[in-house]
């Protein structure tokens, strides 16, 4: 268990190493013998002595625990010297450095106290013990560690569940390239080798589409609650409705906290709740158009069934296969940040239905589950190929990003980006077309006005090509990702459940230094 102490806030604000360090300092000369300069550490009750050397500076320190080393090596202490002994030429501090970087250089590198010196000459010195005093939300013993903004480049956990890798714009599902699995498999080998960890046989694939086909059912006593929502949507597509709809499914399922479930009742949720999403989302979007919503199909696959929700018309098999291979190529993608609320919210033990809400919450900001129908919006601006590069140019020049282009991972091609291109030529079309003839254009322009930048088509750029010839409209995009996605969060809800830990890091308090006085009212 995490021991905090018991002042909830912490007091180290405008403090400096000068403020809190011990002076005058316990000091010993590099030729003294181990045994007197011990002798000068237990007399002064300290737990270090600095070794100065002449004209009086530090050249090293030597600390109880190289006492320690001294005397299981077998040296006689009154014969060997300090100099054999000390860690020579230690870090040292300037007493105007904060209280909390000072913490943060001893908790990284290990020290227990560091010399205080200014302009060369030793002021004082100061102790971890010290420091916690006045840190003193900090866990007792451990000092926090400053992480960079949005965490970037931060490992928090480890995971089988996939990952990306930037640099060779590559990402991976368990073991398998995504891609190939896109190219060769069907989403629900996908779904199973993602919630079940193997990648299923004709017979378990079976078992796992009986499984989840019940799970695609609204429950019945929800449909005003859904009528009424949709009703309400403010014309921005089902997004808003699906985290309101999926709440109220996890409470008609009487979804338990996680903590209190076995595996087998996690995953029966997780399947419940990802196999619902779409209907819900089909069901919002008709029903916002003032159409009957349409009841699911047992016969037909995930992304078929999807669609049949969606336009009442069975998709042919060239279709649904075009969305089949987008779903998959977007159900989990590294610890994005919908991805880890799913995350934080199961390392507190609450239910998958309150994990798949959050992470909902995450997707629908603009930084993350962003706007494929932007990049048609693009296409629509550029009109012709022969104005590509120039009204690339104008744009950038004006300061405007270019939108389906770059990414903050990969610096090559996006991997899913080659493959739904391909599944775009499939489809056809003139908008298809079009968005290849200018690909290359854009990416040639934005190397010449922003060189260096790696900038290449993501993700975005096809998405929304081929939603759009799939019959889906632009306010569905974001919600059909939702669809896929959700697949990867209930991996990532199963796997945090089955070896938990509250995630709970600190922050910095930099704000008025406390306590004040509270004015009287
Ligand atoms: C996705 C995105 C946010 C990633 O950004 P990032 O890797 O953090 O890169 P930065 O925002 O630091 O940009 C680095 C440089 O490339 C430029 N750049 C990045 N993407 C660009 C784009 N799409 N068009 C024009 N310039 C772009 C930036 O202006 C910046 O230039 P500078 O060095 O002169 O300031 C960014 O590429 C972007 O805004 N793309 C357009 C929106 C989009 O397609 N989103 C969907 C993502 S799946």
């Amino acid at each position: 268990m995490e021991t905090i102490a018991a002042t909830a806030q912490p007091r180290t604000g405008g403090l400096t190493v000068g403020d809190l360090m011990s002076s005058p300092v316990v000091t010993a000369g590099p030729g003294q013998t181990v045994a007197s300069a011990a002798d000068a550490m237990v007399l002064a009750g300290v737990g270090s002595v600095v070794v100065v050397g002449d004209p009086g500076r530090p050249v090293g320190i030597l600390t109880e625990r190289d006492l320690v080393r001294a005397a299981a090596s077998g040296v006689d202490t009154r014969v060997g010297i300090v100099a054999e002994w000390m860690t020579a030429a230690p870090e040292v501090v300037a007493p105007d450095v904060s209280i909390d970087r000072a913490l943060d250089t001893l908790a990284r590198r290990g020290y227990r106290h560091i010399p205080v010196v200014d302009d060369g000459d030793l002021s004082g010195i100061v102790s971890m013990r010290d420091l916690m005093k006045v840190a003193q939300v900090r866990p007792a013993g451990e000092a926090a560690v400053d992480a960079p903004r949005g965490l970037k480049g931060v490992v928090v956990t480890e995971t089988t569940v996939g990952d990306v890798r930037g640099a060779e714009g590559f990402f991976h599902y368990r073991q398998y390239d995504a891609t190939e699995l896109a190219r060769t498999r069907n989403l629900e080998d996908v779904w199973a080798l993602l919630i079940d960890g193997a990648l299923p046989d004709d017979a378990d694939r079976d078992a796992f589409v009986a499984e989840l086909v019940p799970g695609r059912a609204i429950p019945a006593v929800l449909a005003p609650l859904v009528a009424e929502v949709a009703g309400r949507a403010r014309g921005e597509g089902p997004l808003d409705g699906l985290r309101t709809v999926l709440s109220a499914v996890a409470a008609a399922e009487r979804f338990r906290p996680t903590y209190d479930l076995d595996a087998a009742a996690i995953r029966a949720d997780a399947l419940r709740i990802a196999a619902v999403t779409p209907t819900v989302v089909a069901a919002l979007h008709r029903l916002g158009r003032g159409l009957e919503p349409i009841a699911p199909r047992g016969d037909l696959g995930h992304a078929a069934n999807y669609l049949w929700m969606v336009n009442g018309e069975v998709p042919s098999d060239e279709i649904a296969r075009a969305v089949e291979q987008y779903l998959m190529l977007t159900v989990d993608h590294g610890f994005n940040a919908s991805t880890f609320t799913s995350r934080v919210i199961t390392s507190t033990g609450a239910d998958v239905g309150a994990a798949i809400v959050g992470a909902l919450g995450a997707l629908s900001g603009p930084l993350h589950g962003g706007a494929p129908s932007r990049a048609l919006d693009l296409l629509d601006a550029i009109g012709t190929p022969d104005r590509a590069s120039d009204w690339i140019r104008d744009a950038v020049v004006r300061g405007e990003r270019i939108m389906g282009f770059g990414h903050a991972v990969y610096k090559t091609d996006d991997p899913r980006s080659t493959l739904l291109r391909e599944v775009a030529q499939r489809l056809g079309g003139p908008r298809a077309e079009f968005a290849t003839q200018v690909e290359r254009l854009i990416v040639d322009t934005l190397a010449e006005v922003k060189p260096g930048r790696q900038l290449y088509a993501n993700v975005e750029f096809y998405a929304g090509v081929v939603m759009e010839a799939a019959g889906l409209p632009p306010e569905l995009f974001t919600p059909t990702f939702a669809v896929s996605r959700v697949i990867g969060w209930c991996a990532n809800v199963m796997e945090q459940a089955a070896d938990n830990r509250i995630i709970r890091p600190s922050a910095r308090y930099v704000g008025p230094v406390p306590p004040q006085p509270v004015p009287a009212p």
